[in-house]
């Protein structure tokens, strides 16, 4: 690694033509998808109804419902053993509504279940918090005395046989560290995954997991809408205590329209997949975000001039958080970036430095801008 130069040019006032927002959620949406739902904001394929004036129940909307669910099945090749949810609440409301559904599978009375964590960042721990509510909870590895910039290896994971499921956050948005494997159980635990803020950025296996969860606005639509995926076994266990509008098999049995769910989110999440669609899928959108991803490391590791603290093998390709080595500087970068049209790159209040989350939405183009600017900053010629 090459030292910095300490030095810096100034700075030339640029006109912003392009604005690249990193933002980590509600995040960057397809230019294409704003602009449809642009053109369909008053009146809906000449239905003479905005999509939030639509009944859920009228044909209209079961369409675009219909459609969406398809197309989610076709970029993710969901089994057909497993049903897809719309529902609400987001990640943490499924950080309740997980325990509260499969507790019930291994301790019908209710009485104390043990559920497995992985303890990998902050998304984690808020999910093992809310699950001691209504289970006993085991972190079964934790990578906190790294300050949470590795995923434990599965070898020291400390197990309980005969757990409810086991939880897994697959993409740590603050701490920026992504899973590289997925775990493989030999007896046959469930795995569910908080996969918030990388769903349909890689190809994965839906089959290898039991329940997979996303709050949608990061990769997949407007604040508002959750999305679960859950396999049929999994249904119809859930705790007393648990809302019927949350028990995912009265969601189920009802193809989500149990009570009125998020339309509007549905509707964009729609126009979401079908543009991945015709952009060759989640198998190409993992190739450009892999382009992506190194284009911005290589930057950041060029010197020592900034800093990513996650181990090589479990950056994240979504989130990657990274500090200045001078933190004086900070305020400097930010107003700089933001003068260059480079959106909402200060990282997440608990962890400081800065954070540029690059989703499917954020083009090559976006992150090519950052990585000029990177170097200009860091006075590199
Ligand atoms: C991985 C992950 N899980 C859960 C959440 C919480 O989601 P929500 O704010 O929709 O409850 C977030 C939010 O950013 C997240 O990134």
């Amino acid at each position: 690694m090459k030292t910095a130069p300490t030095h810096r040019p100034p700075f030339a006032r640029t006109i912003v033509t392009q604005i690249y927002n990193f933002s980590a959620g509600p995040a960057v949406l397809p230019k294409e998808v704003l602009q449809e739902a642009a053109a369909d904001m008053l009146d809906w394929h000449g239905s003479g109804m905005s999509v939030m004036e639509m009944s859920h129940r009228g044909p209209e909307f079961i369409s675009i419902y219909e459609a969406a669910v398809r197309d989610l099945r076709q970029l993710l090749d969901v089994p057909s053993n497993y049903k897809i949810l719309f529902l609400q609440g987001g990640g943490l409301g499924e950080n309740a509504i997980v325990p509260m559904n499969l507790v019930g599978r291994v301790s019908p009375s209710g009485q104390p279940a043990t559920i497995d964590f992985v303890h990998t960042g902050s998304w984690s721990g808020k999910s093992v918090k809310e699950a001691a509510r209504y289970a006993t909870v085991n972190v079964a590895a934790s990578s906190e005395g790294t300050r949470f910039t590795t995923v434990p290896p599965q070898s020291g994971w400390k197990l309980t046989p005969g757990a409810a499921y086991l939880h897994l956050c697959t993409n740590e948005t603050i701490d920026g560290v992504e899973y590289n494997f997925v775990p493989e159980l030999a007896d046959g635990t469930p795995i569910v995954a908080d996969m918030s803020s990388h769903i349909l950025s890689r190809t994965i296996d839906v089959s290898k997991y039991g329940v997979i969860f996303a709050g949608a606005q990061k990769n997949i639509g407007p604040a508002g809408l959750t999305l679960v995926i859950v396999r049929e076994d999994l249904l119809g266990h859930a705790l007393p205590i648990c809302p019927s509008a949350f028990d995912w098999s009265t969601v189920a049995a009802h193809d989500s329209m149990y009570n009125t769910p998020p339309t509007y989110g549905i509707y964009i999440a729609g126009l979401v997949f079908a543009h991945l669609l015709r952009q060759g899928g989640v198998a190409a959108a993992e190739r450009r975000n892999i382009a992506k991803a190194e284009l911005l490391y290589a930057a950041l590791d060029a010197d020592d001039f900034y800093q990513n603290r996650v181990a090589q093998d479990c950056r994240s390709r979504m989130n990657v958080p990274f500090y200045l080595r001078d933190e004086t500087l900070n305020d400097t970068f930010l107003a700089g970036a933001k003068a260059r049209g480079l959106l909402q790159l200060k990282g997440h209040k608990s962890v400081g430095g800065m954070r540029a989350s690059i989703y499917n939405a954020m083009p090559i183009e976006g992150v090519q801008a950052l990585v000029d600017y990177l170097n200009e900053f860091a006075g590199r010629t």
